[in-house]
């Protein structure tokens, strides 16, 4: 595995971006470009953000590894979980052996207007868009709704921004090292109601890489490899107004109960998990439909501290997107990343003990996509 660091990376391109998180990754895998088979690249949108389509030819070319097969996974912010289940399944199927996964976005080379008008073009256009909904906007309309059918507080909202920063801050790699507090968080700016600046998850550059092998073959190069057990995805409704629910996503729910059965576990045998903080709310929400609490009680949980490092489900030890940064298509990636360090013991300051099994859990837009995978130390 490797990655870059998250940020404003201004000084570098794409292409070398995408380069610097191979070569760690080739590096730390213990093997070169001629063993790899295959390369999947989740990358949500090139095309707005740095006016560049067709990235996985750009990219298997910059690295010198033509001719090998590379393919280019989209399914808006999921982008990187797709290519590393994409991946996983090309390994799994006995068609290749060595397989790159890999996620990249260059995000912060626009305005913040267009930015917000890129990250739109994954929500319904016709139905939300054209009516003025952003995706700040579209979780605004969770957060009430989960507000008024829990009772869930804009305090217990902004306890999930506080611990993330603070996990961040123990983060090499993340974008931001800053500590916030609650009353920092309910002070700071408003973005769209109940939802401010530090509820929000930034706009970041970033590009993260694994190397997938069968688990007989990772036992050559590594006393510590890290087997995916589970892997599962699933679609619900693009636009909010289809659903017959604003507090929960189906698509969730329904991709953690494919990946739990195959790898033969449940909620409880979970001792870590990154799931996806766009915003706050989506944090207490996903932590409700992946099963570490009742509905309704997310906001209860993470006011208890269960799920900070320590607790009893620590959630977000990289500071999650929300501390870290979220450069849209590297997010799914730079999430097995984490799981991957702290299954290992090489998490540092973050590292949850004893930890055996990771979860990672990756939404497209405002749930359309939702991808689940399941970890395990393999020793
Ligand atoms: N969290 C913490 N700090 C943030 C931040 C965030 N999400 N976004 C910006 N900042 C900080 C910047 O670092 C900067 O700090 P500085 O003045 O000390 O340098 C300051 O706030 C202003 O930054 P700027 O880039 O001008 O903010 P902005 O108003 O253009 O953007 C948001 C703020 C919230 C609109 C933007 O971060 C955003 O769109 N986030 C959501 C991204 C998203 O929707 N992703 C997809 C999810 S499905």
């Amino acid at each position: 595995m490797g990655q870059t660091k998250f940020g404003e990376l201004w000084d570098v391109s794409f292409r070398q971006m995408m380069l610097e998180a191979g070569v760690r990754a080739l590096e730390d895998a213990g093997i070169d470009g001629a063993h790899i088979d295959a390369l999947y690249v989740g990358n949500m949108s090139g095309g707005q953000f740095i006016k560049q389509e067709h990235i996985a030819s750009l990219i298997a070319d910059h690295a010198g590894l033509v001719p090998l097969p590379s393919t280019r996974v989209e399914g808006a912010c999921a982008s990187g979980g797709l290519a590393l289940r994409q991946a996983f399944i090309s390994v799994a199927s006995g068609i290749h052996d060595f397989v790159v996964a890999a996620g990249i976005e260059k995000m912060t080379d626009v305005l913040s207007e267009q930015a917000t008008g890129a990250l739109a073009t994954a929500a319904d256009q016709e139905w939300e868009v054209y009516a003025g909904a952003t995706f700040p906007g579209l979780y605004a309309l969770m957060a009430r709704r989960h507000m008024y059918e829990f009772g869930t507080t804009e305090e217990e909202m902004a306890m999930v921004a506080v611990k993330n920063h603070h996990n961040a801050c123990l983060n090499p790699c993340a974008q931001y090292h800053t500590e916030v507090t609650v009353e920092a968080v309910l002070r700071s700016p408003p973005v769209a109601l109940p939802l401010k600046l530090l509820d929000c998850s930034p706009v970041t550059d970033g590009a993260a890489c694994v190397v997938l092998a069968p688990a007989e073959e990772a036992r050559k190069y590594t006393d510590t490899p890290v087997i995916i057990e589970g892997s599962g995805q699933a679609s619900d409704t693009i636009s909010l107004h289809s659903r017959s629910s604003l507090t929960t996503l189906k698509a969730t729910v329904e991709a953690a109960r494919i990946a739990y059965r195959m790898a033969g576990i449940e909620p409880k045998d979970v001792n870590l998990a990154e799931v996806h903080d766009c915003f706050t709310i989506a944090e207490i929400m996903a932590i409700e439909d992946l099963g570490f609490c009742r509905r309704g009680e997310g906001g209860k949980l993470t006011r208890e501290g269960a799920t900070q490092i320590g607790g009893s489900i620590p959630i977000n030890t990289s500071g999650g997107l929300k501390g870290k940064g979220h450069p849209v298509g590297a997010t799914g990636i730079a999430q097995a990343i984490e799981v991957v360090q702290q299954l290992r013991g090489e998490a540092g300051k973050r590292q949850v003990n004893g930890a055996t099994v990771g979860l990672t859990h990756n939404v497209g837009g405002s749930g359309g996509t939702a991808v689940v995978h399941i970890f395990r130390r393999g020793d």
